[in-house]
């Protein structure tokens, strides 16, 4: 297999905080890549760093073998890589429908075949009938003409993967999805998740702190620990690492 995204020997560091240590990470397509471990560990900030949102001080990142280090966000999303936040980031007083022809707009604005700002909705009919079958096919039809900020926080998460889904990613790169969210929430976005990887073959790197959910989709972990990576495997692997164990799941276990 090869490898989609690579990063090597990235260190990050805030003006009074060493926050990334030589680290190293290589996500596989189609694989659902899990970067797990405690608070303040560094995987926001190397979600950051592989977005494009920040920029390391050294080490280098390739997508697909192209060397994006120097890419800013934007250009790596227009290569394939997209990401949701961890508050979910929609137009909260626009429609559910209208959020996803927006995003499809944006699309065909990349594209070049539509044109005028970006904030004037003046969609074709077929971008509204490709976002209600978008939406249908994530069961989210029946909500098409609610507010986007009345929907439960797992809708509101789903809503934003058709939105990241839209602009056509390879990969998609997702913090913490299921933050804050009820257990029927958590599942639905657990699901559509794994649908993502299985029905429409994309690759997915997040970071979960759930042990259910991160046991629920992962096809590989990464641990890190104070800005370090310290294990990388298949979750059975992972889970037997003694040293993960007493890192990250605490010494008698019993998180995993
Ligand atoms: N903007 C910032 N300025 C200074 N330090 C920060 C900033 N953002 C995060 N940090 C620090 O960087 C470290 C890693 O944070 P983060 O990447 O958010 O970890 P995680 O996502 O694993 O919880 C923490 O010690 C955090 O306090
Ligand atoms: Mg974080």
């Amino acid at each position: 297999m090869s490898n989609m995204l690579e990063a090597k020997g990235i260190n990050f560091a805030y003006p009074s905080v060493n926050v990334l240590s030589d680290v190293d990470i290589s996500v596989q397509a189609h694989e659902s890549h899990v970067v797990i471990g405690p608070n303040g560990a560094g995987k926001t900030t190397l979600f950051k760093v592989l977005s494009g949102e920040m920029f390391p001080q050294s080490g280098k990142v390739w997508y697909n073998g192209e060397d994006v280090t120097g890419l800013d966000a934007w250009e790596r999303v227009q290569r394939g890589i997209g990401r949701t936040f961890q508050v979910a980031r929609l137009f909260a007083e626009q429609s559910v429908l209208n959020n996803v022809v927006l995003a499809l707009e944006c699309r065909e604005r990349i594209k070049g075949t539509s044109h005028g700002a970006w904030w004037r909705l003046h969609s074709s009919r077929e971008l509204v009938d490709e976002a209600m079958s978008r939406l249908a096919q994530y069961g989210l039809a029946v909500r098409s003409e609610d507010e986007a900020a009345n929907l439960s926080h797992g809708d509101k998460k789903r809503l934003e993967l058709l939105m990241t889904l839209a602009l056509n990613p390879k990969l998609i790169m997702l913090d913490e999805p299921t933050a804050g969210m009820a257990p029927d929430d958590r599942r639905s976005v657990v699901e559509m998740i794994n649908r993502l990887r299985e029905d429409e073959g994309l690759t997915l790197l997040l970071t979960e702190h759930d042990m259910e959910v991160v046991f629920g989709l992962a096809t590989r972990l990464t641990v890190m620990n104070q800005g370090q990576v310290v294990a990388s495997g298949d979750p059975e692997t992972v889970r037997r690492d003694p040293m993960v164990h007493e890192i990250y799941f605490g010494k008698g276990g019993s998180h995993a």
